[in-house]
């Protein structure tokens, strides 16, 4: 196994690539055999709308954040829309393909 480590930027700014971790994704994504993300929703969006191209033949997991109202599955506060149907984040999760989830059916608040 190997692992591969990013930095997007150094913390005086001074070394690395500034911006958005999404600009590294087009440079990384070619070694990768899968891929695992967590970070915030519109980071997934730009991931599935800017890169689907790349990401297509990969795997990809991701680790979503929503607010929960119970945490045991009988609020549906935490309920998303994907291709396999109605699944809540809290029992279902919070790893899900990225592909599998309907973005454009997402309300994220
Ligand atoms: S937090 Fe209540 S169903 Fe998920």
């Amino acid at each position: 196994m190997a692992v591969r480590h990013h930095i997007d930027k150094q913390y005086d700014g001074t070394a690395g690539q500034k911006g958005f971790v999404t600009i590294l994704l087009p440079d990384s994504i070619g070694w990768a055999d899968q891929v695992f993300v967590c970070g915030p929703v519109p980071m997934y969006r730009t991931m599935t709308t800017r890169y689907r191209h790349l990401l297509n033949t990969k795997p990809v997991q991701i680790s979503l954040e929503m607010r929960m109202g119970c945490g045991i599955g009988t609020c549906y506060s935490c309920t998303l829309k994907t291709k396999s149907g109605l699944k809540q984040v809290c029992t279902d999760g919070p790893i899900f393909d990225l592909d599998d989830i309907l973005w454009d059916e997402l309300i994220y608040v």
